[in-house]
């Protein structure tokens, strides 16, 4: 049944397979890396546009560490130009960013730009864009956990949900993963428990905002019943 009041407040997304985009193209991994950065501003500005509340990116997961040296490197380095770059683009776009995760496995330096491209966009109204970067969903709820511990809490779903790196932030409404993988990869594991889900074939780097149209389309036709009937 079509829901045209079916409008999605909170958005997910899995980009993968940027390595992979590369390497068919005869290229280096880390250039789909590249590219994938691009895809990320004009999805976030396209979101901004619809009026999205949430997007949320996963960048960069606990597991990631484990890719060679050189790569998990690249994407460091990646992550600071990124932001250097960004800060214009959020502003103009009156977008909010946000980082979740454990950011202190991170650089010193590589934290400071993320904490100052925080405060700078602290006021900005429209999208907030929330990067994951070191997250895993089972840390993020055993980070949780410990805090409602550490507050001599009752462990109760709420409590859990207000402590987790996404608090105040509405559930994931539309969690979509390219590349053709059909899996979650520790990702906002309990955020996800009523999304609907959308797996493309597309690879990151040639994600289009075409193709996010056709998922919103899509997402409105699709009936919620989260356990009712
Ligand atoms: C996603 O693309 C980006 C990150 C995980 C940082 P991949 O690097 O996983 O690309 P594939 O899946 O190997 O093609
Ligand atoms: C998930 O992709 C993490 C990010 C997109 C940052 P991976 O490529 O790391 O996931 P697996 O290894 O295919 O499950
Ligand atoms: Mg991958």
């Amino acid at each position: 049944m079509t829901n045209p009041t079916n409008s999605p407040s909170h958005i997910a997304i899995i980009m993968d397979g940027n390595g992979r985009w590369a390497k068919e193209r005869g290229l280096k991994r880390t250039a789909g890396h590249e590219e994938g950065a691009k895809v990320v501003r004009e999805i976030t500005t396209h979101c901004s546009d619809l009026g999205i509340k949430y997007l949320t990116l996963y960048a960069f997961s606990t597991e990631n560490w484990t890719r060679p040296k050189i790569e998990v490197e690249f994407l460091m380095k990646l992550l600071e130009r990124y932001f250097k770059s960004e800060l214009a683009i959020y502003l103009e776009n009156n977008v909010k960013f946000k980082a979740i995760g454990d950011l202190s496995k991170f650089s010193k330096k590589l934290q400071k730009v993320i904490q100052d491209t925080q405060e700078k966009t602290q006021h900005c109204t429209g999208l907030t864009q929330i990067l994951a970067l070191n997250y895993g969903s089972r840390d993020e709820i055993t980070r949780a956990i410990k805090k409602v511990n550490e507050q001599n809490l009752e462990i109760t779903e709420e409590n859990i949900n207000n402590n987790l790196d996404t608090a105040g932030i509405d559930d994931v409404d539309i969690l979509i993963r390219t590349s053709g993988e059909v899996r979650v990869s520790n990702y906002m594991l309990w955020q996800i428990a009523y999304a609907e889900m959308f797996f493309t074939k597309s690879y990151w780097p040639e994600f289009t905002k075409i193709e996010l149209d056709d998922i919103l389309s899509d997402f409105k036709k699709r009936e919620r019943r989260f356990g009712g009937i």
